[in-house]
């Protein structure tokens, strides 16, 4: 019944496990009640199927799902495997995770397993194998969701079970260990291996230097490791799911190729949504970032680019707050709904709050849930059960497409490149969060464009521009995917540092930059960081004046390009900072410094794709604007993140969906109110 394009469906998370029986069946009556139609459940509950090594024991979930099924709740079933019991991790210590100094991580919390273990994966495999066979069955159950955030609390693994994998993982990429030595530039500083006993995962070395291509690969080899283990359940809950009933896991979390993984394992992808986070005491104080809670439309702006209509597998119902760190206040009136409304806006078409109720035990007792430890009536659920009631109107936008003109690439070899390098990971860190904020205040609806190794050129055609910023690591695939793009009418913004890297994260020795030397028609004779004592540096573009950040290269057009902009300060004055190329139909511009939100304003601008919507709605800078479309029926969505109420102008009629009118002219928006319009 999920995602299957009809509606929009609200769940909760459910633990049977952490309360008496006796409050089952009004729970499950009074979630109907509030219409919550799913629950998702036993994702830490290994023991209750399997008390001891291989004694299985269903009664406890059947109990439940008796009731589930007499009270008409579907149930979303997950496996286990987050959270190994103790009698496990004690007989087989290799089951665990270790730290870079091989430390063990032990029983207690959560999380502290590895993918590699034969016996973890054996017992992993037989636990799936177990509880799927006897509860897939259940007309209550609806889908799976696989383990619990791959990849969460650490995406670090260093088991002796690792350490042996990633030795497998480089013979079967290498075969030779020259070809090895040769992708690691082992050369350098002696490292060169003669044995395969020599080679493991990353250990502590001096400096914290150890070498990048290795790094680079041990990130491949997390996300390989962490695919496999969910191939390994998916292949087997394959086997046993009723037809129509879903695979699922939900994330995002690092060094994981989620895309890759959803596309080999799973159905589709489910996020958990937490902007209150942007709220909480650690980060609060030391961010300062214009965008708090609106910034988790970044994230859900990732889970897009891997399954365009999503679900929320757990949506922020209460106060963060573990009994050991991060502490964040109550949702105010109308953030529950605020927040919602972002996840369905970016594509959600199921929202599942976390948790039903606070739970009275154990490291969440402050994470709150919808209701407080005590079920008493409260703010939060009932404003859980007025969207509810929003929802019943909002049907019809079920499976409908988030709307976006503007792309924004990215992959993996560079985003891991990003986080090991210094210079590559401190531009990349400036301009998407410029790049963000720009769409955000200029109400440009962007989606991010993940290229993969069969990413065609007709899905990038759907584009009018896509901006690739700092792709340090290119190769001949991606350079020729991108001319298709541009070459067919497309409108690419390159640059700076694109190109420098090979697929071993080495510097390549052609001029930069390098692959895209052609497309671009640009060659980079000069580079540097900004020098600190340099002061505000300018670009001249035609007349308009944008800010560089960062990093200065210094560009020469080549015959049949054209400078079209140049810096204006330091020794660099009147060296090019953008090049303009005209390329079959389209246009690639090489630009030649980190983004700022003024510069990313000016290309949107200059580039014609600023605020699409302008005609349509005049939205204040304190509000999100997102369109979903389906059958040619456009939903607009406004949401207001401040305490304050603003005011937005229709400038076409549409119908409240909220309340069935028809409305245009102004449109009030509450503290944190929202509006879905649907366009007439
Ligand atoms: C999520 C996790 C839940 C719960 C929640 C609140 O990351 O999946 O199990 O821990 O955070 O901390």
């Amino acid at each position: 019944m999920i995602l299957k394009g009809d509606r929009l469906i609200l769940g909760a998370c459910y633990y049977p496990e952490h309360w008496p029986e006796s409050m089952w069946r009004e729970d499950l009556r009074r979630m109907l009640d509030t219409g919550i139609e799913v629950i998702r459940i036993a994702e830490f509950a290994w023991n209750k199927i399997e008390p001891r090594e291989g004694v299985f024991d269903y009664s406890f979930f059947d109990r439940f799902l008796d009731m589930a099924e007499e009270e008409g709740m579907k149930v979303i079933f997950c496996t286990p495997t987050a959270t190994p019991p103790a009698w496990l991790t004690e007989k087989y210590p290799e089951a665990l995770n270790a730290d870079i100094d091989g430390t063990l991580f032990y029983h207690g919390a959560r999380r502290h397993y590895n993918y590699n273990s034969p016996i973890y994966r054996e017992l992993s495999a037989r636990i799936t194998e177990k509880s799927a066979s006897h509860y897939a069955p259940r007309p209550c159950v609806i889908g799976w969701q696989i383990d619990n955030e791959v990849n969460c609390e650490t995406d670090f693994f260093y088991s002796e079970s690792d350490h042996n994998a990633f030795r497998v993982f480089l013979q079967e990429k290498y075969g030779t260990l020259d070809e090895l030595n040769r992708a690691w530039g082992t050369a350098f500083w002696n490292q060169t291996y003669t044995d395969w006993q020599e080679v493991h995962a990353p250990r502590k070395t001096y400096t914290n230097s150890t070498n990048p291509h290795e790094v680079l690969d041990y990130y491949r080899f997390i996300s390989h490791s962490a695919r496999s283990f969910v191939k390994l359940q998916s292949d087997i809950i394959a086997k046993y799911k009723k037809p129509g009933d879903f695979i699922t896991t939900n994330g995002l979390f690092g060094h994981l190729d989620n895309h890759r993984m959803t596309a080999e394992s799973l159905d589709f992808m489910t996020y958990d949504s937490y902007p209150n986070f942007a709220y909480s005491q650690e980060l609060y104080a030391g961010d300062s970032d214009v965008m708090k809670d609106r910034k988790w439309s970044r994230n859900l702006s990732e889970v897009r680019s891997i399954s365009p209509v999503f679900g929320i597998m757990e949506q922020q119902s209460g106060a963060n707050g573990w009994n050991s760190r991060m502490e964040a206040p109550s949702p105010r009136p109308g953030q529950i709904t605020l927040w919602t409304m972002q996840s369905i806006a970016h594509g959600a078409d199921y929202v599942s709050y976390f948790r039903w109720r606070t739970c009275t035990m154990g490291t969440e007792i402050y994470w709150h849930g919808i209701l407080d430890y005590s079920s008493r009536e409260n703010r939060r659920l009932r404003e859980v059960r007025d969207i509810h009631r929003k929802l019943q109107a909002l049907g019809g936008l079920a499976g409908s497409r988030y709307q976006a003109r503007v792309g924004m690439i990215r992959d993996y070899d560079n985003i891991w490149d990003a986080q090991l390098d210094i210079w590559h990971g401190r531009l990349e860190r400036q301009s998407q969060k410029a790049f963000f904020e720009a769409a955000q205040l200029t109400h440009t609806p962007f989606d991010y464009v993940y290229l993969r190794e069969d990413t065609t050129p007709e899905e990038l055609a759907g584009y009018t521009v896509l901006f690739y910023p700092h792709a340090a690591i290119l190769t001949e695939k991606q350079a020729k995917l991108l001319e298709r793009y541009v070459e067919n009418g497309g409108i690419l913004v390159a640059g700076c540092r694109n190109g420098y890297k090979n697929i071993d994260g080495q510097c390549v020795r052609d001029e930069l930059p390098g692959l895209l030397s052609g497309l671009t028609g640009t060659a980079v004779a000069e580079y540097t960081p900004i020098a600190p004592d340099t002061g505000a540096v300018f670009i001249n573009w035609d007349g308009d004046r944008l800010p560089a950040s960062e990093y200065v290269e210094e560009l020469e057009a080549a015959p049949g390009a054209r400078t079209a902009g140049v810096y204006e300060q330091d020794y660099y004055q009147g060296s090019g900072a953008l090049i303009e190329n005209r390329f079959g139909k389209g246009t690639a511009y090489y630009y030649g410094s980190a983004y700022t939100v003024d510069a990313v304003k000016t290309f949107l601008k200059k580039l014609g794709v600023a605020s699409p919507w302008a005609g349509v709605v005049q939205a204040p800078q304190e509000c999100e604007l997102a369109v979903r479309e389906k059958d040619g029926r456009q939903y607009l969505f406004l949401l207001n993140y401040s305490p304050k109420a603003v005011g937005a102008q229709l400038l076409r009629p549409g119908k409240n969906l909220y309340t069935g009118e028809t409305v245009s002219g102004s449109l009030e928006l509450g503290p944190y109110g929202t509006a879905v319009i649907e366009l007439t």
